[in-house]
């Protein structure tokens, strides 16, 4: 029961009233789909809005609407624009509609591990990649990282021929599509909130996802197990309104963007941790983890890595180059 009123709370309630904002402060309202607590994204959304609003009390008030509560992902860039809502952090696969070149991010075993990862957005190539939705009125203000993707599913998966014949539920993107195929297996595209429903029902067998969102979505509950393939990494990107930001008097601006600097740093530092604890977590809620032998991971890598080929264009060379040595 407390658990239940717990959820029921988290979907109702943002992290900070409207009524708690000061009359005269600017309103920043942060969108996004997952757990308010206990996940990467999660609290460094929480941290950011604490911050702003002890730092910048008087002048900004940031209110955090977790779990798709306001927008879900495909609505929120529109909501971004029409400055119903200022800040998203949505995963690099649902920027389709605006640039290709976060493509990177889905190609199967790029990144080796969340290091390697974070490597490349601190990167010249990363950073340069934060610019590539400015033509569309976005300004990307960081990368904030997730954790490596897994694959559950209603049944065991020890090699991809396992999956031959499941549907597996995919983010908007094309790349998570061929990869899927490739393992003999069918995609269907969902919002992240109907994942669960789609799993419980049947609608889909099997999903990719990081260990907090396994863990926070309660999937491994609808899942005979999870499948430790670190595919690929999932990560966000920090994004605002071109018109927002440099609506904003130059040292609010200035204050802003520090803060979300040292939130960013901090937040990406924890994230290994609190992989690791979520995995945890799984286990102790009894569910199963399969560990792949170096022959099975190898099976994976073959299987899904000949799609780098459809999509290397769209990405550019340069682009997977910097990514690889990352990997360094
Ligand atoms: C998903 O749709 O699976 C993820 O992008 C959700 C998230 O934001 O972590």
């Amino acid at each position: 029961l407390a658990a239940a009123a717990a959820v029921t709370f988290a979907f109702v309630a943002p992290a900070l009233a409207a009524d708690e904002c000061d009359d005269g402060e600017m309103v920043i309202k942060f969108s996004h789909v997952v757990a308010a607590h206990g996940h990467p994204k999660g609290d460094a959304a929480t941290l950011l809005a604490e911050r702003v609003n002890k730092e910048m009390n008087g002048v900004a008030c940031m209110q955090v609407f977790p779990n798709s509560q306001l927008f879900d992902d495909d609505k929120v860039m529109e909501a971004l624009l029409l400055g119903d809502v200022q800040l998203a952090a949505p995963s690099l696969s649902k920027f389709e509609a605006y640039t290709k070149k976060f493509r990177l991010f889905d190609l199967p075993f790029v990144f080796n591990d969340l290091d390697a990862t974070m490597r490349f957005g601190n990167s010249d190539k990363g950073k340069e990649l934060l610019t590539s939705i400015s033509d569309v009125g976005y300004v990307g203000l960081g990368y904030w990282l997730s954790g490596m993707k897994q694959f559950s599913a209603n049944k065991p998966l020890l090699v991809p021929s396992d999956a031959k014949g499941l549907k597996f539920r995919v983010q908007t993107s094309d790349v998570s599509v061929a990869m899927i195929e490739a393992m003999g297996a069918n995609a269907q595209k969902l919002a992240f909130k109907e994942v669960y429903g789609a799993l419980q029902t049947g609608v889909v067998d099997g999903q990719e996802n990081s260990w907090s969102n396994i863990y926070t979505q309660k999937f491994f509950e609808v899942q005979d197990g999870i499948t430790e393939t670190n595919h690929a990494a999932l990560a966000y990107l920090l994004v605002t309104s071109d018109e927002w930001l440099n609506g904003l008097e130059p040292d609010v601006r200035e204050k802003f963007l520090k803060i979300v600097q040292d939130v960013t740093d901090e937040a990406n530092a924890n994230v290994g941790k609190q992989e690791a604890a979520n995995r945890q977590n799984i286990i102790d809620a009894g569910s199963t983890i399969r560990e792949l032998t170096p022959e099975q991971r190898k099976q994976w890598v073959d299987t899904m890595k000949p799609v780098w080929d459809k999509f290397k264009d769209d990405i550019g060379q340069d682009v997977i180059d910097a990514a690889l040595a990352s990997n360094n």
